[in-house]
């Protein structure tokens, strides 16, 4: 999958492409992520990349001109037509059905708005979707954006060591819509605390059949929106039933 971040401070990719999974991802070549810069495409002496809104009022917009260059740049960059997104706290809640779908685009643009946002008209006519990763505002969006390739580079074949983890994490496969359940390491006895018995026992199924237990109870305590949406989800349920 091919990324490209619409963002002010290019560097603060360095945050995906620096660490971890998802630097693994853009190695090994399952994941690119590159920058446009706004600020590349200003044609002014001080390099405005801001504008002050129709009808006044405080805070700035992105400067249109800017913005529509460098979306066009992304463009050509990629090569290939790409989902164009939108990160602000009025678009839609991000959740995991969501990111399955986004990771099965081969190329997208993800625009990191600043200040007060973007142009209504710019929306209008070259997003494709608004995503809002909660119901709090930040200062920018290249954190969501950030968020969202996170989100996404761990459902690309291959990018997990043991794609086996990604069925475990909650939100999705077995465990689909429940919280993951506890995870215990050595040593056995933490702050007079000891690891539960079942996870020493070897017995594979048992652990298995805790776990699933601890995920739905945990579930049942902490989120329980989320037990109603399996509810309607047909096929996810057997296992609890027997
Ligand atoms: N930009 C600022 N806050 C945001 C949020 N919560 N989600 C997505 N984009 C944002």
């Amino acid at each position: 999958m091919n990324v490209t971040v619409l963002t002010l401070f290019p560097e603060m990719l360095q945050a995906i492409t620096g660490y971890g999974i998802t630097r693994r991802a853009v190695e090994t070549g399952l994941l690119t992520v590159n920058a446009v810069n706004p600020r590349d495409y200003t044609t002014d002496r001080h390099r405005t990349v801001d504008d002050r809104p129709f009808g006044g009022g405080p805070g700035m917009l992105m400067k249109v001109e800017p913005l529509l260059a460098a979306l066009k740049a992304a463009r050509e960059q990629l090569g290939v037509p790409a989902r164009v997104v939108y990160l602000t706290p009025q678009g839609r809640k991000l959740d995991q059905p969501a990111v399955d779908r986004l990771a099965t685009e081969p190329a997208m643009i993800l625009i990191a708005g600043r200040y007060e946002g973007i142009d209504e008209r710019v929306v209008a006519t070259e997003v494709d979707e608004q995503w809002s990763i909660g119901d709090y505002v930040l200062s920018g969006g290249e954190l969501p954006a950030m968020v969202m390739i996170d989100a996404m580079a761990r459902r690309i074949p291959g990018v997990l060591g043991h794609q086996d983890s990604a069925e475990q994490d909650s939100f999705s496969g077995t465990l689909a819509n429940l919280l993951d359940c506890p995870h215990y390491t050595r040593p056995e006895e933490v702050n007079g605390l000891r690891v539960p018995e079942v996870l020493l026992s070897g017995h594979h199924e048992a652990i298995r059949r805790w776990r699933l237990k601890q995920a739905l109870g945990r579930t049942w305590q902490r989120r329980p929106d989320l037990l109603e949406a399996r509810q309607h989800s047909p096929g996810l349920n057997s296992e609890e039933q027997d």
